[in-house]
């Protein structure tokens, strides 16, 4: 799905969020913090938005599982003459060493994956010990009018504008369902806490509508815990075993039927 949507994929992220996407990822990046000489990697880079935005100086790399995806980040880096090596990898089995990166960011990918769970575990085995982790994603508003007006725009104005603009494979279908079943930013922040993850906080954007997430690679206490948020008891080791806590699964997560039309992955 998402080789199929790469060529036209820049093109419908302005056009679906109103041009608004660019503004939340410079908000995201903000929330990294990032330092100079920092190593920092944007993991699920897609075409490289964020990667890309960064400021010059630190180290950054991008690491996505779709090639035509990285194609179009590689491009976009050589036009702009930006050092951003891209990398085909999985993020529930990332191709870095431990503590490889300083700073993590996931954008719009979170709700992509089929292991949140893994994936958090694994971001904690890239990040050194005090890393700064940063997750992007659509949420669902708290609000009964924000939440309303949400659904119906991805239920009717989603489908609508992509079939007119995107004709093809039901990708758009597909992010309807992922926003719509990806977990409230209170579940995600447990899920970050349990993975390894400490001081966890995040914070809505346009009513709620997108999140970010951010925290810390613990640096002593064994994580896995569900104690609440940033718990983590000193004196045990870093990495941890999967928790017991579960998350619903998300559309990433469970099989789906074919829609009429859908194009499946080989
Ligand atoms: C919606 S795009 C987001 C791209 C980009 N970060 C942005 O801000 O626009 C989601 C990306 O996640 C990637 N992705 C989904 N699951 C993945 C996985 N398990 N490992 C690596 N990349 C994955 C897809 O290939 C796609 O490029």
């Amino acid at each position: 799905m998402f080789e199929a949507v790469a060529p036209g994929y820049d093109r419908m992220n302005r056009l679906l969020s109103f041009g608004l996407d660019q503004g939340w990822r410079r908000a995201a990046l903000r929330d990294l913090k990032v330092k100079p000489n920092a190593r920092i990697l944007d993991l699920c880079c897609g075409t490289g938005d964020l990667g890309l935005a960064l400021p010059r100086g630190p180290l950054r790399v991008g690491c996505d599982f779709t090639p035509a995806m990285l194609e179009i980040a590689a491009r976009k880096a050589r036009t702009g003459r930006v050092a951003f090596p891209v990398v085909a990898g999985d993020a529930m089995r990332l191709p870095f060493r431990p503590e490889s990166f300083d700073r993590l960011i996931v954008g719009f990918g979170a709700r992509n994956l089929s292991d949140l769970r893994a994936a958090f575990r694994e971001m904690h085995r890239v990040l050194r010990p005090g890393g700064r982790v940063v997750i992007l994603e659509f949420s669902q508003p708290t609000g009964r009018f924000a939440r309303w007006g949400n659904r119906l725009w991805l239920r009717t104005g989603v489908p609508w504008l992509a079939r007119l603009l995107a004709p093809g494979p039901d990708a758009y279908g597909y992010l309807r369902d992922s926003v719509l079943e990806f977990p409230e930013p209170e579940a995600i922040a447990r899920t970050l806490a349990s993975g390894g993850f400490e001081r966890v906080s995040w914070r809505p954007l346009w009513f709620g509508t997108v999140a970010i997430h951010s925290g810390r690679a613990v640096t002593e206490g064994r994580p896995g815990s569900d104690r609440g948020i940033g718990a983590a008891p000193p004196g045990a080791p870093r990495r941890a075993p999967p928790s017991a806590a579960s998350l619903p699964p998300t559309a990433a997560g469970r099989p789906r039927p074919p829609r009429p039309g859908a194009r499946r992955a080989e």
